[in-house]
């Protein structure tokens, strides 16, 4: 794997690359569910590039920036293990020079959900994926289903921008027991870690309700808060089921397909996941 800290240097590579080229971009605390993607883009990229970048700007003010769980030394040698090609690991300063003054944001699907309890987040995510793609120039870039907004939010920008990039959406990778993958389950204690599993117990009972015929939307929503409420160590942020495309909230019928997603606090850590209802 050839490792780049500058843009000039992969813009150099770039024009002997073999394509199609695929992107798997990270923020670092790599896991199996980072990995995936890059499995993913294997089978049918010929150049596989990854982007780890810890982006400040997708962090609010009283987010876990300073302390993510991210260990380059590690996050190097899993992508390598895993078979990327190219890693590009750019400076901060050159990604947002002093006089840097641009944010690319989205409209209303970026204030629902996750953009309600974190403003400005989407607009550092839409801004940092603009420079990535335009640094990168991949052919298709693969994100993960686990973070639904974000895909949404990606997909709806390369669609209204026109960017010439296939996006490609992956599975969520849980661990045997059914917890999401996340860097950040690594904040959690064990007793925290075994509260966490009421997530997926509550979207998967929810999810179930659902196929043996349920169709009312608070009902559904209610199985996942019932759920989650018997663990006394989880403030549930939302419980959400919306539309997957639009993202916003049905009430009454579900016509599906529908998205049923959540967020909570277990102490400090933020956790999200969501399962798809069709
Ligand atoms: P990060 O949280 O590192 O996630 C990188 C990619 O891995 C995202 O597409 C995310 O959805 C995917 N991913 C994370 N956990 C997963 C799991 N359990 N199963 C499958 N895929 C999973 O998302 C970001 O970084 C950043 O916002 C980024 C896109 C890199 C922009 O800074």
């Amino acid at each position: 794997m050839e490792i780049l800290r500058t843009i000039e240097s992969y813009r150099e590579l770039y024009v002997d690359l073999q394509g199609p080229i695929g992107l798997v971009p990270t923020l670092g605390g790599v896991h199996e569910g980072h990995l995936s993607l890059v499995d993913e883009a294997k089978k049918d990229c010929k150049t596989i590039v990854s982007w780890l970048f810890l982006n400040p700007k997708q962090f609010g003010p009283n987010e876990d920036l300073n302390s993510y769980p991210a260990e380059e030394k590690e996050d190097i040698s899993l992508l390598d293990q895993r078979g990327v090609d190219i890693l590009l690991i750019p400076k901060t300063i050159d990604i947002y020079p002093s006089d840097f003054d641009t944010v690319v944001k989205l409209g209303k699907i970026t204030e629902l959900l996750e953009g309600s309890r974190r403003p400005g987040h989407f607009d550092g995510v839409t801004t940092i994926v603009s420079k990535m793609f335009n640094i990168i120039q991949p052919d298709r870039a693969y994100f993960g289903e686990k973070d639904a907004q974000q895909l949404r939010v990606i997909q709806k920008m390369v669609k209204d921008l026109n960017f010439p990039v296939e996006i490609i959406s992956c599975p969520t990778v849980r661990d045997n027991d059914g917890l999401a993958l996340s860097s950040r389950n690594k904040y959690l204690s064990i007793v925290e870690r075994n509260d966490a599993l009421s997530l997926y117990q509550g979207l998967h009972n929810a999810k179930a309700s659902f196929e043996s015929g349920e169709r009312n939307a608070d009902i559904v929503r209610n199985v996942v808060i019932q759920e989650i409420k018997k663990s006394p160590l989880i403030t549930i942020d939302y419980v959400s089921l919306s539309d997957p495309l639009s993202l916003v909230e049905i009430s009454g019928k579900i016509t599906p397909p529908a998205l049923l997603s959540l967020a909570v606090h277990i102490g400090k850590t933020h956790l999200i996941d969501n399962v798809l209802l069709e």
